[in-house]
């Protein structure tokens, strides 16, 4: 577990960061986190990750509390302090923000209260290759989040609830559908893999635009595999070669089953193979 952790300026022990129930994050799930990953020590795609908590709190009408070199410093004072965790393979610092806390409950925004800012450095199991490889298994469900899902926002029921759905199917997770089309899956954006081309569904509204996925995308491009952003019908998911999810904690999981049926003869497909080969190759670039 964290050892020392941040909390609106503060470094202090777990046990001791301490938040008012009157927190609009405790009330109303009215905040917005990130979750970036330490390679070694190493912050992976700071930058993409400052873009993405950017959007986020510009969506919600937040002010970003910290200029990019506060959090840069917050981050490395916080690894610092966590040598332990910070001095593993892997970790990822997690960080969030809420509306801070109001003496009333009540939905109005007002910018008078300052805001609740709290991070932490998260242990990370480092993906092992042979576990990943071994495939997930998913089923398809009804995606009702909300039209918003592209705000990395602590609200995380609709997830819950659709994660609870696949366990209690039995299966590892879910993806997810609104009006037949492919959105994401609960934590981890979704590809397929057909005749030799990866697709993906655009960034929108209707999922969280993973930085993974942007890697992912990169990677392929810069090896002259064709990528499509584009909507994927339902019904294509039966059709395809291979099927993925990715995150940046989860890596490129590859589907070996779907609602029952075997996906890529239920095993890692060469396409994944490949790829996966290529994402390590990165991950050891930023080691170096
Ligand atoms: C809903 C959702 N979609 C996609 C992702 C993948 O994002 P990333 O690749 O940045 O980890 C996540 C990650 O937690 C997520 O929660």
């Amino acid at each position: 577990m964290p050892g020392t952790v941040y909390l609106n300026g503060d470094y202090l022990p777990l046990e001791d960061a301490k938040v008012s129930v009157m927190d609009r994050g405790f009330l109303f799930g009215d905040g917005v986190y990130e979750v970036i990953p330490v390679y070694d020590g190493k912050l992976v795609g700071l930058k993409k990750h400052l873009q993405r908590l950017q959007n986020s709190l510009d969506r919600v009408t937040l002010d970003n509390p910290l200029s990019a070199e506060q959090w840069l410093s917050l981050f490395s004072s916080l690894l610092d302090k966590n040598t332990e965790q910070a001095g593993q393979p892997e970790s990822a610092i997690y960080l969030q923000i809420t509306r801070g806390v109001y003496p009333k409950r009540d939905l109005v925004i007002d910018p008078q209260y300052p805001p609740t800012v709290f991070a932490m450095v998260l242990p990370v199991t480092p993906p092992d290759l042979d576990r990943i490889s071994a495939g997930i298994t998913a089923i398809t469900v009804d995606d009702f989040r909300w039209n918003a899902c592209d705000i990395k926002s602590t609200s995380l029921i609709g997830n819950v609830m659709l994660k609870q759905q696949a366990r209690a199917a039995g299966v590892d997770d879910a993806i997810l559908i609104r009006d037949g089309l492919v959105t994401e899956g609960t934590a981890s954006n979704v590809f397929l893999v057909k005749d030799e081309v990866l697709v993906t569904p655009p960034t929108s509204r209707c999922l969280l635009p993973g930085i993974t996925r942007d890697l992912v995308i990169e990677i392929a491009k810069n090896n002259t595999i064709l990528v499509e952003e584009r909507e994927i019908k339902q019904g294509e998911l039966d059709q395809a070669d291979e099927i993925w999810m990715t995150s940046s904690t989860r890596e490129i999981a590859p589907v070996i089953q779907l609602d029952g049926k075997a996906v890529s003869q239920g095993r890692a497909g060469d396409m994944w193979k490949h790829i996966t080969g290529l994402y390590q190759q990165y991950k050891q670039s930023i080691r170096a």
